[in-house]
């Protein structure tokens, strides 16, 4: 058996859980999502649900992880054995494999945004311009085609090199760059014509927007946006120290994740409105709009380079904990070596990627009643697999792990949190499974559907 990694300081693990958790999900998915779901009102869902669900999830998380030290499935088996918990951990491999297939797709497009920009190809073009050759380039087939394997080419050339050397180097000097250059650009934007629009689309909630398709939608984006519910954070919980203070990573963590959020929305929205782009164009959305930000900035060149080149590291980042799910499970489990494991794992995600890759192509036959292949598998795994794997991971940290070996994980053997603990140790139990199944079953129609 190999020997497992370990992060090797506080900041080393809050820069790779926070390079798993930032990625496409914050500068990509959450604009478009809460784009289609009337912004400011989806916003304020998706910030109470963070706080008050997801943090207390990623806790959850953590716990077992680093109780069992063991991949996400084998976590299930050291922790309660000879039971069907086991299955959790299955879906969760599960669920890492659909997101990946479609992940790498737009971590292609990241890339091929980044050649774009270094060609400076978006300078001096109109919305309209830039808009024909994305699409045009969505349409061609071949070529996502190509960045998505050269995307899974770099992931797997990144995590080859391990835990420690491999994703906790790159990750440290390059989440803090992302977030500056964010800001700077959520500063510009603002200064646009018209970009008080985007901000009122921000900020200004419309409660009749509300249904129970949105409030899933926004569980569904926490959960995705922060990697939960499918073992990626029972894997890097199993690499925390025992002397690490999971509660202390968990908060900086999340808030990261949330700022990082709210800044692409700043960022966004208001270029969305000033350049009369659609607020719910779908996956399109950033791609249609960074361009034309870049395109009106000065020094706007540079900056896209930079920008583009950093996406595609967040993506990275991310995409290496979702393939780490993966290959922790089948080093530890099936006994299959590193190398070989990443290998077998980044083929079938270049096969299902290419298919995801190809459903974008209009009229494409890669579709369920007239859902792209790809918008399947994103929104599966976000608003059904996610959700129920976070239902039975707090199911089980709550009722099934030893309330003591719970506490003991959290609070470092009472070192610090006592006071917080039975708070989220009563929102694990009780509070967060109503939510979810309500939720859930709401969704699936069973109360027929909310207004
Ligand atoms: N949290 C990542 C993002 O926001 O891009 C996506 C993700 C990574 C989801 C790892 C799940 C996961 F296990």
């Amino acid at each position: 058996m190999e020997k497992r990694g370990s992060f090797g300081s506080r900041f080393g693990a809050v820069a790779a859980v926070g390079g798993s958790v930032i990625g496409l999900g914050n500068i990509w998915r959450f604009p478009y999502i809460a784009g289609e779901n009337g912004g400011a009102v989806f916003i304020l869902i998706y910030l109470s649900i963070s706080f008050l669900i997801s943090i207390p999830i990623m806790l959850s998380e953590f716990s077992i992880g680093r109780a069992a030290r063991r991949n996400s499935m084998g976590a299930f088996t050291r922790l309660a054995p000879g039971t069907q918990w086991k299955w959790v951990g299955y879906a969760g491999i599960l669920t890492a494999f659909i997101i990946l297939s479609f992940y790498c797709v737009i971590g292609g497009w990241a890339f091929e945004f980044l050649k774009e920009s270094i060609l400076n190809q978006f300078q001096g073009k109109t919305p309209d311009q830039i808009e024909a050759s994305f699409k045009g380039f969505v349409a061609c087939g071949w070529r996502p085609i190509i960045w998505t394997v050269l995307f899974i080419i770099a992931s797997t050339a990144i995590i080859l090199a391990g835990v420690q050397q491999g994703i906790e180097r790159y990750t440290k000097i390059l989440m803090p760059i992302l977030f500056i250059l964010l800001l700077g650009m959520a500063i510009n934007s603002l200064t646009l014509e018209g970009a008080q629009k985007g901000v009122a689309f921000l900020l200004k909630p419309d409660f009749s927007k509300v249904s129970g398709s949105t409030v899933l939608q926004a569980l569904g984006q926490s959960f995705f946006s922060m990697s939960l519910g499918m073992g990626a954070m029972i894997t890097y919980g199993s690499y925390l120290r025992k002397e690490e203070k999971m509660m202390k990573v968990g908060a900086l963590v999340a808030l990261s994740d949330i700022t990082v959020a709210i800044l692409s929305g700043l960022a966004i929205f208001p270029a969305v409105f000033s350049f009369g782009i659609n607020p719910s164009s779908g996956p399109d959305l950033v791609f249609l709009t960074l361009p034309n930000i870049f395109s009106q900035m000065s020094g706007g060149h540079l900056l896209s380079i930079v920008f583009f080149f950093l996406l595609f590291i967040a993506a990275i980042t991310s995409s290496i904990s979702l393939l780490e799910v993966i290959v922790a499970y089948m080093t530890e489990e099936l006994h299959i070596t590193r190398k070989r494991a990443i290998a077998y794992t980044a083929t079938a995600i270049c096969i299902t990627g290419s298919l995801c890759a190809l459903s974008m192509i209009p009229d494409s036959i890669l579709t369920i009643d007239g859902k792209s292949l790809f918008d399947l598998c994103d929104s599966l795994s976000s608003n059904i697999m996610m959700p129920l794997g976070a239902l039975f991971i707090v199911l089980f940290a709550g009722w099934v792990l030893s309330p003591i070996r719970l506490r003991n994980e959290m609070t470092n053997h009472l070192q610090y949190g006592i006071t917080i603990f039975p708070v989220i140790r009563f929102m694990i139990r009780f509070v967060i499974p109503v939510v979810i199944l309500l939720l859930f079953l709401n969704q699936v129609g069973l109360f027929g559907r909310l207004p």
